[in-house]
Formats: C-alpha cells, structure tokens, sequence
C-alpha cells in the first residue's frame, strides 16, 4: 500500500494513503483528533455514565494503532479491564509504525514499547498487554466481518471518509455493526454527514452531533437505547 509519513498541525506524525489521497487522521492534529473524538467523547464519556470495570471496545480500522494506544494508555493505572477488538484490512508494516512519533509526543511509562507491542501482537488471537488490556488484532475487512449480537460497549468507527471509500458508511454495514452494540452501548466517528446520522437514526440509535475537534466543525456520537 502506498503510504507516506506526513506531520499535522499538532506536530503529532499521519500516514496518506496516496493511492486515496486520503490521510489516517485530520491534517489538523493526529493526536488531538483521536483524542478528542474517541478518547475524551468517546471512552471517558462512556466510563462517566456507565461506571463499568469490563469494557469491549470494536475499532474499524487499526491503522496506526494511535487509538489502540492511547486508550491503553486511559485505563492503565485503573481497575477498569479492556477486551479491544481492531479490525484491520490493510495493515502497516513494523518499519513504518516504529517511525510513528506518537510515544515522543505522549509519554507515559513505557509508552514506547507499548505502542510497538500492540503493533507486533499477533493476529485474530487475543493477546494480553500489560494486565488489564486484551488487544485482539483481526486482519479482515468489516465487510466480511461477522458480529455477535450485543457483543460491544463501545465502537470507534474511524474507516476512511464516505466520498473516499463509501462502502464503509452503507446502512447495511451500519446495520450489522448496531446489532453489535450492546443496549446503552455508543457508537463515536469524526464523520458528521447528514446522511450518516439520519441512518443511525434509522437505525433506532440516538444521535448527537458534538463539537468536533479543531479544524472540524461536529463529530457524531450515537447511543442504542
Ligand atoms: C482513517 S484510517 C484508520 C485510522 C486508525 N484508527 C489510526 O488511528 O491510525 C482507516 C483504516 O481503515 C483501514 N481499512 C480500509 N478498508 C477497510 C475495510 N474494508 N475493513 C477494515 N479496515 C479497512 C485502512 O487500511 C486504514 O488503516
């Protein structure tokens, strides 16, 4: 896959997919997207209402694995245990992850080496990093993925943008990730097209449309009832 390593705004690295002329995260600031959408609206949001000790977070797309990280990171001195299940159809080779500059940007203990042993844990088998976060790599498209029903508390949707890979965002597909969502589960993307949020209502769930982060003007957050 044709990537180049790219700096955004916040100083924090991206990969574009040149192929796509499509990037992994807004030019605006990697770091600060992911935090934003799916760390701080997404997962603390999440602990604040629900207060749970287990959570089952999908990711589409693992990409960088900077999502994977800094939840890691969130829960890391927590009682709080994750099980992360990460699709990913096109993953990145080890030399491009270890130039990724996220663990200079963010440091926390070992922060380097764990953002690399997410990287080097094997594939569609779950794989303990430190004792309370289970990553489970799975080397699929969401595509042929298939969901049991009410198998997450959490999805971070963070597929490449509608007018780049539209296949993503179908109802059909949308579908098949709600029935994945456990009741009073959330779903977070940095996408906020109308026509996405009036299929997650078509979907029953309930749609909120939040500041996005800077550079973006809304972010969706949607929650099954
Ligand atoms: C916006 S980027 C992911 C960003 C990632 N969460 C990160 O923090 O780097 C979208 C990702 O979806 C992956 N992808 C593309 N088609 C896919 C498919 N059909 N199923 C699952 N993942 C796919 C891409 O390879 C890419 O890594």
């Amino acid at each position: 896959m044709p990537l180049q390593l790219i700096t955004t705004g916040d100083g924090s690295h991206s990969l574009l997919n040149t192929d796509l002329n499509e990037t992994y995260h807004s030019t605006h600031g990697a770091v600060q997207e992911s935090l934003h959408v799916f760390i701080n609206n997404g997962l603390e949001f999440f602990i604040e209402h629900n207060k749970p000790l287990h959570i089952r977070i999908l990711e589409v797309g693992f990409g960088t694995g900077l999502n994977a990280w800094l939840t890691l990171q969130l829960i890391q001195d927590s009682k709080i245990k994750i099980h992360y299940v990460s699709l990913e159809a096109f993953p990145i080779s080890r030399d491009i992850a270890s130039q990724l500059n996220y663990p200079t940007e963010i440091k926390f203990p070992q922060s380097k080496e764990l953002f690399m042993a997410l990287h080097e844990a094997a594939w569609n088998e779950p794989v303990s990093i430190p004792s309370n976060f289970i990553i489970e790599k799975r080397k699929t498209t969401l595509q042929e993925m298939d969901f049991h029903q009410n198998e997450f508390d959490l999805v971070y949707f963070d597929a490449f943008a509608p007018n780049k890979q539209p296949e993503m965002w179908e109802v059909s597909v949308l579908r098949k990730v709600e029935r994945a969502i456990k009741p009073a589960g959330m779903f977070v993307t940095y996408c906020a097209k109308g026509q996405l949020k009036r299929d997650l209502r078509s979907l029953g769930l309930q749609v909120e449309s939040l500041p996005g982060p800077p550079g973006k003007r809304e972010m969706v957050r949607a929650t099954k009832q």
